[in-house]
């Protein structure tokens, strides 16, 4: 008989592709999965590492499950992700309710681990197998049907910024076969993907070499170029120190690759930059900000910003400021400075939490009001949007832009999966409003 599984899944993007690789394989063994968390044989928590107390709220979030099975059958309780990485059978130790706890290069054990489970065996599983993990899944199909669909190349860390829990919890960079993408990205279009982003901890830094040649980031982008069935193509998250020219180059001749770039650069001053150990400067960032505006002019920027590092002084917080200014980011993330364990920075003097907050208010309204006003150039414009699915308990669709705005439309079913014009009647901080006007659809 099928056993359900209920999957939650906190962090970046790739925990998302994770997830759904993972459910892929459980399938195999019976599973299959359910949206209802209070009824059912398996919990699967795939974990966040990357800021505040999040070992904490993975313990609190256990102890709530806990409560809500205090009286039913208890389900299999795993822990995966960046958090069952960082703590491994300390997890185990503390929480007796969780039964496995499975780092992000041990998902090719998941079904044995699981089925040792249901012969009452707790597992803790944290190896770096990343190569045997990729071929492992490389033979079981990726079910996800979604219009937007994302597509892990490349995974780990070897840059060590002095805050970042990454290269710990996800290990050494590794990057698949260039040829085992192509044919993943292959079954995605022919489940219905029409764009597909490309992931990895260091996106850009993409680099696998076969007897014939060596293979980078901006070959994938070519040959995903010729899918006739996918629309657009993404990456996230680039490193500016791997932004090489043939990626730049790709934004002038590869016509399906969005013109909006994701690009942390974390501060505008150099003097935190270098403290952070983040391997490039502020000139060199803007340098690429530079080359890729002159290959072309509407190009967006996105960042993420650590605000109130240790030794980030009222002018180092200015200069931040400053390069928002100049650069006019569209969309991005702000957070203070978050302390992880086993980081360099974790040791070092913190900046005081008021201080902190005044920072980010202040940084945080340069960027939403970039943001608004970025959306405010859309109003009454007819703009091409990728229609991704039907609004839950609502009668409008949803899609995104080029710039990966949201775009709540009116309009039916049938343009999901379509490229069309909408027309922007109104739009606020997060979404665009707008209708689908006289059938106006484009075919890519
Ligand atoms: N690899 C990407 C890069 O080099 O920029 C970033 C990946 S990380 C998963 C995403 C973002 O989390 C970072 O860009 C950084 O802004 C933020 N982050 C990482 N560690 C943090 C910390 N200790 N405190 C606050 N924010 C942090
Ligand atoms: Fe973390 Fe830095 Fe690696 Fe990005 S490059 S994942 S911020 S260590
Ligand atoms: Fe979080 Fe791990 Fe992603 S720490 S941001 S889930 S790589």
């Amino acid at each position: 008989m099928d056993k359900k599984i209920f999957i939650k899944t906190f962090g970046c993007q790739m925990n998302e592709y994770d997830s759904n690789r993972i459910y892929d394989s459980l399938k195999k063994i019976g599973f299959i999965k359910t949206e209802d968390h209070e009824n059912t044989d398996c919990y699967l928590l795939n974990t966040c590492h990357i800021r505040d107390k999040a070992k904490e709220k993975v313990y609190h979030e256990v102890g709530r499950i806990k409560k809500t099975y205090k009286n039913k059958n208890k389900p299999i309780m795993i822990v995966a992700g960046c958090v069952a990485q960082a703590e491994n059978e300390e997890m185990l130790k503390r929480e007796p309710f969780i039964d496995i706890v499975i780092g992000p290069q041990s998902y090719h054990k998941i079904n044995d681990v699981v089925a040792n489970h249901i012969q009452k065996q707790k597992v803790e599983e944290t190896d770096f197998d990343t190569m045997i993990k990729f071929e492992y899944f490389d033979n079981i199909k990726n079910s996800n049907n979604k219009v937007s669909s994302f597509l892990t190349i490349q995974e780990g860390c070897d840059k060590f910024c002095n805050f970042c829990v990454v290269p710990f919890t996800r290990g050494p960079e590794y990057s698949r076969p260039f040829s085992k993408i192509l044919k993943e990205a292959e079954v995605l279009v022919k489940n219905g993907a029409r764009e597909i982003t490309l992931l990895g901890q260091n996106v850009n830094a993409y680099l696998y070499e076969d007897s014939k040649k060596k293979y980078r980031l901006s070959n994938l982008i070519n040959e995903l170029e010729k899918f006739s069935e996918l629309h657009r193509i993404r990456y996230t998250t680039s490193h500016p120190k791997d932004m090489t020219d043939d990626l730049i180059e790709c934004y002038s001749t590869n016509k399906k690759l969005m013109p909006f770039v994701h690009l942390p650069i974390q501060s505008g001053s150099n003097k935190i930059l270098k403290l952070m150990n983040r391997k490039h400067t502020v000139e060199e960032y803007l340098h690429i900000y530079n080359k890729l505006k002159k290959i072309n002019p509407f190009i967006e920027f996105s960042s993420d910003f650590i605000i109130s590092y240790p030794g980030e002084t009222e002018e180092d917080f200015n200069q931040t400021i400053e390069l928002i200014k100049k650069i006019k980011f569209i969309n991005s993330f702000s957070f203070i400075f978050s302390p992880r364990p086993g980081t360099k920075a974790a040791a070092l003097d913190q900046i005081d939490k008021e201080e902190s907050k005044e920072r980010l208010i202040k940084i945080q309204k340069y960027l939403f009001d970039y943001q608004l006003k970025m959306n405010k150039s859309f109003e009454n414009k007819f703009i091409d949007v990728l229609v991704e699915n039907k609004l839950r308990d609502q009668n409008k669709l949803f899609g995104r832009n080029k710039y990966l705005n949201s775009v709540i439309i009116e309009g039916n079913k049938s343009f999901i999966g379509k490229s069309t014009k909408v027309k922007i009647e109104s739009f606020n901080q997060n979404n665009l409003f707008g209708k689908i006007e006289n059938n106006k659809m484009r075919a890519a």
